[in-house]
């Protein structure tokens, strides 16, 4: 594959790195962590006041810009060498945010774990790769690991036919932010893809989980990998994506999803309003947060697994989405439109940074045969 051009650009903040939704809690984790590796940002916002108190030193230019105003938000990302998207929920305000990207000819990725935007968004890939833009979508803690661990799993057994995806989430308390975009697409339902289609998942469909050193039950989860992984990985014909919990967890995670994809529309929406007032979670609860993400890839016997567990749920979505944002300033993208992050980067470029942030890599040896 090609390598994208970087997009060109103008005389002000040229190739820094934007961060839409600078002000926000995951915004200003993104902040952190520009800072962290010296380089060069741009705060884009709503509130002038709010973003001039989230720059740091290395902040070289601070942009308004609402994202219901398109043309404001084509001239807040002029000449930025990348953006990052944090304004959720994204299935009300990602498109966008894409678009106005890929007018403005800026690579981007954004943090959504939100299905019903991941079901959408790769509609916008064909414009992206005309404009030779790269959308990396789904580029939080929750999806971003997957994608990447999905990626070196596929190649360890040289193309997959069947990609499982496990998630544990271990002492996550979300912001009002995260509980906004979650309730909104409530009524969203599992997914999976069987022989080639993406399809819904019906039963309770709680099963034990062990694993290595990890014990649980699997419930099944709105993952977008069912949808996410097809864009990149054409050849696998199955996906799964399980949380993994403890029985009772799993148990009222099951129930309770199903209750919420039967309230109203408008109902999810107010809750997510309300929802969206939560206090932010205190520094020392965001760090005891942990995400682990065991992605196994099948191809006929045998079958790898690829582990990535990380701290500090939110930390390390900024650093993901910053040190993702660094390598597509410098033109690393591999294939412009919407993608993975693991397809249109090298993943080991990616995770490699990650790991004096206390990302660890279980990388297989070599594929096991199907029955170890
Ligand atoms: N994938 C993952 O693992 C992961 C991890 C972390 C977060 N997330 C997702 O990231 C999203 C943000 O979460 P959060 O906790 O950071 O939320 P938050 O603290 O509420 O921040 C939201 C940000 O969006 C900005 N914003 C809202 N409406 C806007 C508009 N119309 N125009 C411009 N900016 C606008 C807010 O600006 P103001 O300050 O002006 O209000 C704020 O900067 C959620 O969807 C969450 O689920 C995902």
């Amino acid at each position: 594959m090609d390598r994208v051009a970087a997009s060109t650009p103008g005389r002000a903040a040229a190739g820094a790195i934007g961060v839409l939704g600078a002000t926000g809690f995951t915004g200003r984790r993104v902040v952190e962590a520009l800072e962290r590796l010296a380089q060069p940002y741009v705060v884009i916002g709503r509130r002038p006041d709010a973003l001039a108190r989230v720059a740091g030193e290395h902040c070289v230019d601070q942009r308004i810009a609402d994202v219901g105003d398109p043309s404001r938000l084509v001239a807040a990302f002029a000449g930025l060498g990348a953006l990052v998207n944090t304004v959720g929920p994204f299935a009300l305000h990602g498109e966008a945010v894409v678009r106005a990207a890929v007018e403005a000819g800026v690579h981007m990725t954004d943090v959504s774990a939100e299905l019903a935007w991941l079901a959408e968004v790769g509609a916008l890939g064909k414009a992206a790769e005309l404009a030779g833009v790269c959308v990396l979508p789904g580029n939080g803690c929750d999806f971003g690991f997957a994608h990447l661990a999905a990626s070196l799993a596929d190649d360890a057994v040289q193309g997959a036919e069947a990609i499982h995806v496990h998630q544990w989430m271990v002492d996550f308390v979300p912001t009002g932010g995260t509980l906004d975009s979650i309730l909104r697409q409530g009524r969203h339902r599992p997914l999976h893809l069987a022989d080639g289609q993406v399809r819904r998942r019906r039963g309770l469909g709680i099963h034990r989980k062990l694993m290595q050193d990890l014990d649980g039950y699997g419930v099944p989860w709105t993952g977008a990998e069912p949808v996410t992984l097809s864009w990149d990985l054409p050849h696998v014909r199955e996906v799964t994506c399980d949380l993994v919990l403890s029985l009772p967890e799993a148990l009222g995670f099951a129930v309770g999803t199903r209750l919420l994809a039967r309230a109203p529309q408008r109902v999810l929406d107010l809750a997510g309003r309300l929802a969206s007032r939560a206090p932010e979670p205190a520094e020392d609860v965001r760090r005891r947060s942990r995400f682990i993400a065991v992605v196994e890839a099948v191809n006929g016997e045998q079958i790898a697994r690829v582990r990535v567990e990380a701290p500090d749920i939110y930390g390390i979505t900024g650093d993901l989405a910053a040190v993702t944002a660094v390598l597509l300033s410098r033109g690393e993208a591999r294939v412009a439109g919407v993608h993975t992050v693991g397809a249109a980067l090298d993943p080991l470029a990616v995770l490699r940074p990650l790991a004096s942030r206390g990302v660890e890599l279980q990388l297989p040896p070599e594929p096991l045969r199907r029955s170890a």
